[in-house]
């Protein structure tokens, strides 16, 4: 396939969309929209955030060192554009959105209880990169609706209906698996039978495991 150069924006996608909760030291909380996150170290967990410093939610995390990740469902996607579209300095979004809120338990931040994963952080550093600053932080705690969890403790995120943020635009995020981690080189015709019984794919799953 010829290429074409684009240039002036990354161009990685899709990326998760996810709204974060913060609290000032006065006790106010604010809540914004976010798509440039990502995981960054396994032990100890972390990730980052990028934040405009003309951002209200910039100058609460700032503060105080501290944020959670709230991760929406498909349900929450006018609730998580609001949210990255109005500032806090003119509406209380939490209230408007009518967000149900539950306390952290190892933050001072209230997590969003209607969003399926909340992930509270602590900041670890703040390192300037030009529009946006990178806020690294160490994962202290995560919640999880329990429907998500499967009887090994295994997390199903599937059942979430998470969303995509991909280049401006919100996309459900399939159901069925195409793979799964190390399947390349996994030679095991029970991997395809687990596969269609878990994800009613009835032989599907066949054109993706065992090709050689
Ligand atoms: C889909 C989406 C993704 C966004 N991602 C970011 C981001 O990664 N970093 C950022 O600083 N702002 C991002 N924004 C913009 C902020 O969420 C927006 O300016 C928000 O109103 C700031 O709220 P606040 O002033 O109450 O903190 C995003 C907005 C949307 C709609």
């Amino acid at each position: 396939m010829k290429k074409t150069q684009f240039k002036g924006s990354v161009i990685l996608n899709p990326v998760p969309v996810v709204m974060i909760t913060s609290k000032n030291l006065k006790g106010e909380s604010n809540v914004f929209t976010v798509a440039w996150t990502g995981t960054i170290c396994t032990k100890p967990p972390m990730l980052s955030i990028s934040i405009r410093p003309e951002r209200l939610s910039y100058e609460y995390i700032e503060e105080t060192m501290e944020f959670i990740v709230n991760i929406p469902s498909q349900k929450q996607v006018r609730e998580t554009d609001y949210c990255g579209v109005v500032t806090g300095r003119k509406n209380n979004k939490i209230k408007e959105m009518g967000f149900t809120m539950n306390k952290g338990s190892e933050t001072n931040v209230d997590y969003i209880a209607d969003c399926p994963i909340n992930i509270e952080c602590k900041v670890k550093q703040i390192i300037k990169l030009g529009t946006h600053d990178l806020f690294i932080a160490e994962v202290v705690q995560s919640h999880v609706n329990t429907n998500l969890m499967d009887e090994k403790g295994k997390i199903c995120f599937e059942k979430a209906e998470l969303i995509n943020y991909c280049h401006g635009e919100y996309f459900p995020m399939n159901e069925t698996p195409i793979g799964k981690f190390g399947f390349s080189v996994v030679k095991n015709k029970n991997l395809e039978k687990e596969y269609d019984i878990k994800y009613g794919t009835k032989g599907k799953s066949k054109k993706f495991f065992n090709k050689k």
